[in-house]
C-alpha cells in the first residue's frame, strides 16, 4: 500500500505528465483513478446513466439495474423500452408520429463497449421496441444494420410480435398535417388555428458501470412526416450514438440530417479522448454541426434554424449535455439519484431565428 504522501507526490507527477483525467467530478473517484494508474488498487468506477430528458424514468431504471449487476447495454435498453412502449410519447416507438404516408417507421442502434459489438435497424415497421431488435441484430447475426422489409422479417423470425404502432392521436395528427399541406388539394381544412405537431424527438441513453464498461443506445420514430424510407441519425453508429470502452459513450437527439454529416456520436467521444470534458466535447460537436450546415438551414447571422442536443458520459463516470439553443435539459442518474440538469448551450434563446 502507498502511504498518503507518496501517493500525492506520484499523483501530482502523473497529473503533470497528463496521465490523469482532468476535471473529475468526485474526489473519491480521482483517488481511484490515481490508485489504478499507480497499480495500487482495482478500478472502482462511478456508475452513471445519462440520456435525453424524455429518459428521466429510464435512467433510474437503468441505473438501478446496473448497480444491481445487469450489463450496461441490457440496462439502458430496459430504460429506453419504457419510452418506446409509452403510447403518449410521439417521438419514439408505439405512438410515434408517422411518415408522410401515415406509416410509423422506427430507427434504433446500440453499441456494447466491452465486447466492441454493434447492431441497428432502420425503417422498421410494426415492432414497438426497435432497440431490442437492434440488439438482436448484434447478438444473432454477423451484420450491423438491417433496414425495412428485411429488418421486419428478421424481427418476426426472432419472435417479436407485430402490432399497429399508429395510435389514434398520431393518426389524427397525421390527418391534420395532411389536410393543411396544400391549400389547393382535395382535403378540407377543418380548423384554421390547428397547431401541427412536429417532432424529430428521439431517446438516446448512455451508461457506464463500476467496472468502467460503457454502452449506448438510441431509438426514434424519426422526423415526423418524413419521406417513406428516410433514415435519420439514430440507426447510424457514430452519429446517433457511439461507445468506445476505452473512453466513454455519446449520442444525440434532434435533426438527424445534420448529425449524420457531423458524425456527432463518434466526434464527441473523440473530443473526450483528446481531453475534453463531456460538456466541452458536446459543445465542440455542436460547433462542428453548425460548420457542416448548409446555408438554407442558417439565418443571415449564420445561426442554425434547427435544434439539436448531445449527451455524453466518460468511462470514469463524468457526464454532460449540450444543446444548440438554451433551454433544453438532460436526464442523469448516479449515486445522487435521477434528475434533470440544464444542458450547456451554444446560443442563447434570444438568438434563435424567428
Ligand atoms: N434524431 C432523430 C432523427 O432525426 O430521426
Amino acid at each position: 500500500m502507498l502511504d498518503r504522501r507518496a501517493f500525492l507526490e506520484k499523483s501530482a507527477l502523473l497529473s503533470a505528465l497528463g496521465f490523469l483525467p482532468r476535471a473529475v467530478r468526485a474526489e473519491e473517484y480521482e483517488l481511484d483513478v490515481a490508485r489504478t494508474a499507480l497499480g495500487a488498487g482495482p478500478f472502482r468506477g462511478r456508475p452513471c446513466v445519462v440520456s435525453s430528458a424524455n429518459g428521466i424514468k429510464g435512467v433510474k431504471l437503468a441505473y438501478d439495474r446496473i448497480t444491481g449487476g445487469t450489463d450496461t447495454l441490457d440496462a439502458i435498453i430496459g430504460g429506453v423500452n419504457l419510452v418506446e412502449l409509452d403510447p403518449n410519447d410521439q417521438s419514439v416507438g408505439l405512438g410515434g408520429l408517422p411518415n408522410e404516408d401515415g406509416v410509423v417507421q422506427l430507427d434504433a442502434s446500440c453499441m456494447h463497449g466491452p465486447t466492441r459489438r454493434a447492431g441497428a435497424v432502420g425503417c422498421l415497421e410494426d415492432i414497438a421496441t426497435p432497440s431490442l431488435v437492434a440488439k438482436a441484430v448484434m447478438d444473432y447475426t454477423t451484420h450491423v444494420l438491417l433496414v425495412g422489409r428485411g429488418a421486419r422479417k428478421f424481427a418476426l423470425a426472432m419472435g417479436f410480435t407485430p402490432q399497429n404502432l399508429l395510435t389514434e392521436k398520431s393518426r389524427q395528427d397525421w390527418l391534420r398535417w395532411k389536410s393543411r399541406l396544400n391549400p389547393n388539394d382535395n382535403w378540407l381544412d377543418h380548423d384554421d388555428n390547428v397547431k401541427i405537431n412536429w417532432t424529430h424527438g428521439t431517446i438516446n441513453m448512455n451508461a457506464v458501470n463500476a467496472a468502467g464498461d460503457v454502452s449506448s443506445v438510441t431509438t426514434t420514430s424519426g422526423l415526423a412526416w418524413k419521406l417513406d424510407g428516410r433514415l435519420g441519425d439514430s440507426p447510424i453508429h457514430g452519429a446517433g450514438q457511439y461507445a468506445d470502452n476505452d473512453i466513454g459513450a455519446a449520442g444525440s437527439t434532434g435533426l438527424g440530417e445534420i448529425n449524420i454529416k457531423a458524425c456527432g456520436g463518434f466526434l464527441t467521444v473523440e473530443f473526450m479522448r483528446n481531453g475534453a470534458t463531456p460538456e466541452e466535447a458536446a459543445l465542440k460537436t455542436l460547433e462542428r454541426m453548425v460548420h457542416v450546415t448548409e446555408p438554407r438551414l442558417l439565418d443571415d447571422k449564420g445561426r442554425p434554424r434547427y435544434d439539436i442536443q448531445v449527451y455524453a458520459v466518460t468511462k470514469d463516470g463524468r457526464f454532460g449535455g449540450a444543446t444548440m439553443y438554451e433551454g433544453a435539459s438532460f436526464a442523469v442518474c448516479d449515486e445522487k439519484g435521477a434528475r434533470l440538469e440544464k444542458c450547456a448551450f451554444r446560443y442563447k434563446n434570444t438568438e434563435r431565428p424567428r
